[in-house]
């Protein structure tokens, strides 16, 4: 006998030792039975092996108040993610300003992720609940630091994700100076005046906040104390920091901060976050881009975190600017997703 029909005949001997079963002589269409009974266990073995994907809670940038997952952009992200890691993606829709304001964004991200994180959704869909990443950019990374820092404070919280990814985040409204604004007024794509109109329509519609943190002037002294949090003397490397100097900030009236105290509040700034709270957090990779105006909100938030002992990633795109991830027609973007892919491939 040859190599080749021995192995046919153990196949076939394995195969028809999956299928077949003994019925009671009384069934009738004992063979039927045993092709349905067999397409059964195929799909349960299947859902086992299944059981162990990986999982991403994806959400979307556009300054609070533009963006869906069924743009192009971050549809094709999401397949990407989804092909390249067999993972599932859960890309999220949330409430938009300016129609709705802080807290709503917060807490639709909140509410999703609290759904999502349920033993028996995650075994619906066939995910290892130990292997969950929260993502987003920009606004999106945003919502996404937030809501890991709350579901990280969160006592009735069991299923907490592993790790979280931050593409160039926006992180604090409370000092919009930074070297980085200061350097990036003009980009393209995000101007200084662009993030200032979407930092103050995250609050309100009222113009008078956008005024006030055009000139970084809508935090007052009553707050001084926040400041420490967000300062880039402290906590940029050197390399950034260079050729800027420190001004202590410039107070204005508490009338401002008392109308929209989401400012000044963690859940819309995770940098205000203490130490104790980061100190609990998951591995984070967080990508910045040099040419960004939220770039110092992303060095900071790794020097704090590295400071609090979690484990960061930095991705520094040194010719990369906002929003580079979002145009598929650009080469820098796959660039940027690539990297992107491949630490959660890593790491997740
Ligand atoms: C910021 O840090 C610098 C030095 O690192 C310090 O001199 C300054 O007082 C700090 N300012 C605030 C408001 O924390």
């Amino acid at each position: 006998m040859g190599r080749k029909s021995l192995y046919f005949l153990v196949l076939g001997v394995l195969v028809a030792c999956y299928i077949y079963t003994s019925p009671p002589d009384i069934f009738e269409e004992p063979w039927k039975l045993m092709l349905i009974n067999v397409q059964l266990k195929t799909f349960v073995h299947l859902r086992k092996l299944d059981a162990h994907r990986r999982a991403v809670f994806f959400v979307h940038g556009g300054g609070w108040c533009s963006g869906s997952p069924a743009l192009r952009n971050y549809d094709l992200l999401s397949r990407w993610t989804a092909e390249r890691l067999n993972a599932v993606v859960i890309s999220i829709d949330y409430r938009l300003a300016p129609k709705y304001h802080f807290p709503i964004q917060f807490e639709d991200v909140y509410n999703a992720l609290r759904w999502f994180l349920r033993r028996n959704i995650l075994e619906n869909y066939g995910i290892n609940p130990e292997r969950i990443c929260v993502s987003g950019d920009s606004a999106g990374g945003n919502l996404a630091a937030a809501v890991t820092q709350k579901l990280f404070s969160d006592s009735d919280a069991n299923i907490k994700p592993k790790i979280q990814a931050l593409i160039y985040p926006a992180l604090q409204p409370l000092d919009l100076d930074s070297p980085s604004y200061q350097e990036n007024s003009d980009m393209p794509i995000l101007p200084k005046s662009l993030m200032v109109r979407f930092w103050s329509e995250y609050f309100t519609r009222d113009r008078s906040l956008e005024k006030a943190m055009l000139s970084n002037e809508h935090v007052s002294a009553e707050s001084s104390h926040l400041f420490q949090f967000v300062n880039w003397s402290s906590f940029l490397p050197e390399r950034f920091r260079k050729g800027h100097v420190y001004n202590n900030p410039t107070y204005g009236s508490s009338e401002l901060t008392q109308k929209y105290p989401g400012i000044l509040d963690v859940r819309a700034a995770p940098l205000l976050a203490d130490d104790s709270k980061l100190r609990g957090l998951p591995q984070t990779f967080v990508l910045t881009c040099q040419y960004d105006v939220l770039r110092d909100d992303g060095l900071m938030y790794v020097t704090r975190l590295r400071n609090a002992g979690v484990q960061v990633a930095h991705y520094h795109v040194e010719d990369g600017f906002h929003g580079a991830i979002s145009f598929p027609q650009l080469k820098i973007s796959h660039r940027v997703i690539n990297q992107y892919i491949s630490w959660l491939k890593e790491n997740l």
